[in-house]
């Protein structure tokens, strides 16, 4: 699908069926979570532009790769977006760091906004939303319209999981933001759960439940 990479490496594949599993403790989930997190910043970034600096290694001068521009911002939908960020900051530990409080409605799965803070200069910076679950796409939607709102204009989302109504309801609000996801679903259950899912990625990652 156009504007959608599913990321099938066999490491992120494995992981996420254990996460899957309601047998799988707190404790077990929230360091997944953080361990998938780091290979899916890896894909996402797999394109992020370089330039050649001059440094001198112990046996001489070089010319080396570096990253161009401004340091990246990933911005987290709390509060499972919070899981995906501490994996992404594991491997990019300078990038700044967005937060959007949203929770769902659970009668009417619309997103409610409680918190937002990002950094001033985010017009002129890559941002990378996180969030593990991309059901009806209510707070994905909404998170990336307070994002735009404040300025940013070059986006990518990062998910564990999609629905595929979730997928074509963000696609089509966002079509310039595109989608990394390591899985999309079957449906949307009647509560707005992703089937088969995985269940509340925040009440599995916090033993909220
Ligand atoms: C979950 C999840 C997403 C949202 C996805 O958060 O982390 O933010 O639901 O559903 P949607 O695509 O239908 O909007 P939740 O609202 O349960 O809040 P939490 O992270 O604080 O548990
Ligand atoms: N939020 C979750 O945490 N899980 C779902 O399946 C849907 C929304």
């Amino acid at each position: 699908m156009d504007g959608v990479t599913v990321i099938g490496h066999p490491l992120v594949q494995h992981k996420l069926t254990i996460m899957r599993d309601k047998e799988t403790s707190t404790a077990g989930f929230r360091q997944l979570l953080r361990e998938i997190a780091t290979l899916l910043c890896y894909e996402v970034t797999r394109d992020l532009e370089l330039e050649l600096v001059d440094i001198d290694t112990p046996l001489g001068p070089m010319q080396a790769p570096m990253l161009v521009g401004k340091k990246l911002v990933f911005a987290s939908v709390l509060r499972a977006g919070n899981g995906l960020l501490e994996g992404m900051l594991d491997l990019v530990p300078a990038a700044r760091v967005a937060h959007i409080g949203l929770y769902r409605d659970p009668k009417t799965l619309t997103a409610v906004e409680y918190y937002f803070k990002a950094p001033e200069d985010i017009a002129s910076r890559l941002t990378i939303v996180v969030d593990p679950m991309l059901a009806t796409a209510n707070s994905a939607v909404a998170a990336v319209e307070r994002l735009k709102e404040r300025g940013a204009k070059d986006l990518r989302f990062v998910c564990l999981l999609a629905a595929p109504e979730g997928v074509e309801r963000f696609r089509g609000a966002h079509p310039d933001v595109p989608i990394y996801t390591a899985s999309i679903d079957s449906h949307l259950n009647e509560k707005g759960y992703i089937v088969p899912g995985l269940g509340d990625a925040g009440d599995r990652m916090y033993g909220t439940k």
